[in-house]
């Protein structure tokens, strides 16, 4: 019989161990990917013929939410903030990959943001991934700001895409009632497009974690990363010996 604390034991529980969080990994990372790659999920839309576009689009936005939604409750309870950050990096690529051809078909064909659904196929699809795309960056840059900024702040081409993208959305109307009502304004403020408001706050950072119980953790978990990722970065530093473009500049 196999003992506890057998020395096999452990390794194979921790052999078990990586592979369920290799198995989580890859698992969270396709359902991010599915809700923000395309996937013709406006098929539904042909069937119901009543309302006008917009209103039905309106109805399977809030679908779609709900999908956004799960995926990014399973990325908070990953609790490991290592691959968060992976997973992020992934899923913001895809993301953004998905907006920029999308602002592209919709500027090349001249879809007004503020004019009727359209209804060419191509168009709806590239009009819908433009919304919930731009939604669902909003709710990852909330929840994980330090994450999401480590790699945006960089970024300027997502940069412009963004503001393109919640501009884009604040004439469609989507937004302006309802559960989403806040979402455009506060990542605005959140990835610093607007100014922030004096009484702007993040309803997901630490010191309010009554919206975010598991904040504490995740915020504990958040500090040690950063304390790696510098040690890493330190070290990298070291490596490279002194730069000559350095004293260079100083020069
Ligand atoms: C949305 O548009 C309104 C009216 O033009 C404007 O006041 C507001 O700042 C815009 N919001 C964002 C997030 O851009």
């Amino acid at each position: 019989m196999i003992q506890l604390g057998d020395p096999s034991t452990a390794v194979c529980e921790q052999g078990m161990a990586a592979v369920a969080s290799t198995m989580d990994f890859l698992w969270i990372c396709l359902i991010l990917l599915a809700v923000v790659l395309p996937e013709g999920s406006l098929a539904d839309l042909e069937k119901q013929r009543m309302g006008s576009g917009l209103e039905i689009y309106k109805k399977l936005f809030e679908v779609k939410r709900k999908d956004q939604m799960n995926a990014l409750k399973n990325l908070i309870e990953l609790n490991d903030i290592n691959q968060q950050y992976k997973i992020i990096d992934i899923m913001l690529k895809g993301l953004f990959k998905v907006l920029e051809d999308s602002r592209a078909v919709l500027i090349a064909a001249d879809v007004p943001p503020d004019g009727p659904f359209p209804q060419d196929e191509k168009l709806k699809d590239a009009y819908s991934h433009v919304v919930e795309n731009t939604a669902f960056f909003g709710d990852v840059v909330l929840r994980f700001p330090k994450i999401v900024h480590h790699y945006f702040d960089r970024n300027s081409n997502w940069n412009n895409l963004i503001r393109w993208g919640i501009g884009f959305c604040n004439l469609t109307g989507v937004f302006e009632q309802g559960p989403h009502s806040q979402l455009l304004g506060l990542m605005a403020q959140e990835l610093g497009i607007s100014e922030k408001s004096p009484n702007y706050r993040n309803p997901f950072k630490a010191d309010h974690s009554e919206f975010f119980p598991s904040a504490d953790t995740f915020q504990k978990a958040l500090r040690e990363e950063e304390k790696r990722r510098r040690k890493e970065e330190k070290r990298k530093e070291i490596r490279k010996g002194p730069r000559i473009s350095r004293s260079q500049s100083e020069l």
